[in-house]
């Protein structure tokens, strides 16, 4: 049964320990809280696809604790070294060439012929790296299809029987998984949108290709199914809720809709939108209502990754 344990450095010994004798445990992240287990034991990357009901070829992020460690891991060309520079420790993942026997399991990158690699900014994730002398495989801290998890309290919600270690680390600052670019052809391409937009990533390396071509999504497994689902079915760009759904408006409202409604930023911000995003969803996704009614949210910055998540939500699932 799991417990949820403040980060002190008692409970910091204690999950170190669970980690070093192949067990996953939950560690908070700047984005959400992720499944952490030993990335060079196959036991443990076996425990975290066991745990989290996931596929084998969906591959995993591994996370390491500085940039300097990646080339252990990847061949690194120009432009991930730039974005390293920029962008780490942070909320981007860079997809690149794999290096061959480097001691990671070939199970936690489904034996691609490409690499996931995060350095992490979350100051309890970055100790547990700063302590341990392998990187951490580390999906979010779900069951395979489910909403990401942004506090520890989600994460007990969603795994109280199949994990004993939860560390706390608060709210998620970010609140949506990290953003993915793959950089292991002559064609950056983001493969998940997240906070890192494709602006600021254009800043550092020149124009890179958008997302909405077929290659791409399969390129990351994990984004072919509808994730991120709730239980009640989702109605997009809606205005106000009709009677029994619940509504997660964004914006200033004219109207009061009591207890059913829950507001992403009344301020028009979108940063604290996508904080909120999945906290909020959780909290509507109950089945006392008929569905959840959802505001358009702004195509602009994070709010592109906040609709790529909504519209996964309101697809259905396969
Ligand atoms: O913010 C995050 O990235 C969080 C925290 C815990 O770090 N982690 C996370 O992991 O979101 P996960 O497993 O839920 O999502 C990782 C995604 C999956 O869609 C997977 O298919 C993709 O990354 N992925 C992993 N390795 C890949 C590779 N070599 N090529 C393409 N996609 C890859
Ligand atoms: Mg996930």
């Amino acid at each position: 049964m799991a417990k949820i344990y403040s980060p002190t450095n008692t409970h910091l010994d204690l999950a170190i320990n669970a980690l070093n004798s192949n067990q996953a445990i939950a560690v908070p992240t700047e984005t959400v809280y992720g499944l952490a287990a030993n990335a060079t034991s196959d036991e443990a990357i076996s425990a975290i696809y066991k745990i989290k009901g996931r596929p084998s070829y969906n591959p995993l992020i591994i996370h390491i604790k500085s940039a300097g460690e990646a080339t252990k891991y990847a061949y690194l060309n120009e432009n991930a070294k730039k974005l390293m520079v920029h962008f780490w420790p942070g909320p981007l993942t860079l997809i690149l060439p794999r290096k061959e026997n480097t001691g990671l399991s070939v199970k936690a990158t489904a034996n691609l012929e490409t690499i996931a690699l995060r350095c992490p900014a979350h100051p309890v994730m970055h100790k547990l790296l700063s302590r341990i002398s392998y990187p951490l495989a580390a999906p979010s801290a779900n069951l395979s299809g489910t909403i990401s998890p942004t506090t520890a309290q989600h994460v007990h919600q969603g795994l109280a029987e199949q994990i004993d270690i939860i560390l706390a680390g608060g709210k998620t600052k970010i609140g949506l998984e990290s953003t993915i670019l793959d950089l292991s052809t002559d064609h950056p391409k983001i493969l998940r949108p997240g906070s890192v937009s494709q602006q600021d990533i254009e800043d550092i390396i020149g124009a890179i290709d958008v997302k909405e071509d077929s290659s791409a999504i399969i390129k990351a497994p994990g984004m072919l199914k509808s994730h991120y689902a709730p239980n009640l079915p989702i109605r997009l760009n809606a205005q106000f809720p009709i009677e029994g759904e619940a509504f997660l408006a964004f914006g200033p409202l004219l109207k009061e809709y009591g207890d059913r409604c829950l507001n992403l930023s009344p301020d028009n911000d979108l940063d604290e939108a996508a904080q909120n995003l999945f906290d909020m969803m959780h909290q509507l996704d109950d089945l006392k209502y008929t569905g959840i009614a959802i505001m358009p949210i702004p195509e602009i910055g994070i709010g592109i990754a906040i609709n790529d998540r909504l519209k996964r939500a309101a697809a259905k699932k396969e």
